[in-house]
């Protein structure tokens, strides 16, 4: 196996012009690599695939062919701004695979968050490997690993970092073009790239998505209040210039109601947790103190706005003991 390494005197990409020298570089290179073949990519929507997309669209135009798989536990409107840059913006060749019932009649009564997060990630592969077998002609797997995935990986090449990669499929070879960059320089290149900040900024969200902040056996009423009260907090979150502040805030709805009372008649309704933390590398993490009138408006408008939730509360608890997720 090919040992990479990030050469030492490799200047560290801060500045948009540098930016742009490395995407012209890249852009030769790839243009070198794969000629006149097809290249397919899995496009998450996560920051790493998404620069290497808008890259690759540079370099190659209708040459990607980007396949992005909603596994119906995306936050609310992600899949529809993968769409919206990519193949409305960008013009990409991009596959769209709607598989949110698929995937929810997979984890139909399943409450046990590591089998969630195999049958999440099997069926991942699944339709991942569906999806490229229809099409014709792919020569390369394009991806978006970066150097830290391969520091991980002990410098052998990464392929644990793709989203759905097919085993058994052969490809001519990998286009890794952000494999040498740290995440804050991927995120140079995607601003260079045009991006909107929304992606280039996008706080990390887990493979398995809502599926493991929705406890439990995900019920699809459940999961809606989950999207719409996480949806709520980003907004309000972003109100309030919080969203550069704090490394990684979502909702999280357990499987068991509280008492409530609607209308003077006594309800039986969800409760909303709000989780937000601090860390440099995920290992440890701190709770940061949020303005109260902030999370009173973050509460007072998830009871009034998502159906069938009575109650928020917010997290106090650091890692360790607690995780970052709640399963
Ligand atoms: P924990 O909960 O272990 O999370 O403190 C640390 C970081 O990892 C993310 N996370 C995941 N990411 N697949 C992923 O891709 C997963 O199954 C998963 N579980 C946790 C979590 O969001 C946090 O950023």
């Amino acid at each position: 196996m090919e040992k990479i390494v990030r050469p030492d005197d490799m200047q560290r990409i801060t500045t948009q012009e540098l930016a742009e020298k490395f995407i012209s570089e890249q852009i030769a290179e790839v243009k070198a690599q794969v000629g006149d073949k097809k290249v397919l990519l899995a496009l998450s929507g996560g920051v790493d695939s998404s620069v290497v997309a808008a890259l690759l669209i540079k370099a190659i135009g209708k040459q990607l062919v980007c396949v992005h798989v909603n596994h119906g536990l995306m936050r609310k409107g992600e899949s529809e701004e993968v769409v919206e840059v990519f193949r409305n913006q960008l013009d990409a060749n991009l596959v769209y695979v709607d598989a949110t019932d698929r995937f929810l009649g997979l984890l139909e009564g399943e409450a046990d968050p590591e089998k969630k997060r195999k049958i999440i990630g099997n069926e991942f592969v699944r339709v991942f490997e569906e999806e490229a077998r229809k099409l014709e002609g792919i020569a390369f797997l394009g991806q978006g690993t970066i150097y830290p995935d391969i520091l991980e990986s002990d410098g052998v090449k990464a392929h644990h970092n793709v989203g759905g990669l097919p085993e058994d499929m052969q490809f001519e070879g990998l286009v890794e073009p952000v494999k040498l960059l740290y995440k804050d320089e991927v995120r140079v290149v995607g601003s260079a790239l045009g991006l909107p900040d929304t992606m280039v900024y996008r706080q990390p969200f887990p493979g398995p998505g809502l599926g493991v902040r929705c406890l439990g056996a995900i019920d699809r009423k459940r999961l809606e209040a989950l999207r719409e009260s996480d949806a709520i907090l980003r907004e309000e979150f972003d109100n309030a210039g919080l969203t550069s502040q704090v490394w990684q805030f979502f909702t999280v709805v357990p499987d068991f109601r509280s008492t409530g009372v609607r209308d003077g008649k006594r309800a039986f309704d969800w409760p909303v947790i709000i989780r937000a933390v601090n860390t440099v590398d995920a290992m440890t993490a701190t709770v940061p103190e949020i303005d109260w009138a902030v999370l009173k408006k973050i509460t007072d408008r998830i009871l009034k706005e998502v159906p069938g939730v009575c109650r928020v509360l917010y997290d106090l608890s650091p890692k360790a003991p607690a995780t970052i997720e709640w399963e």
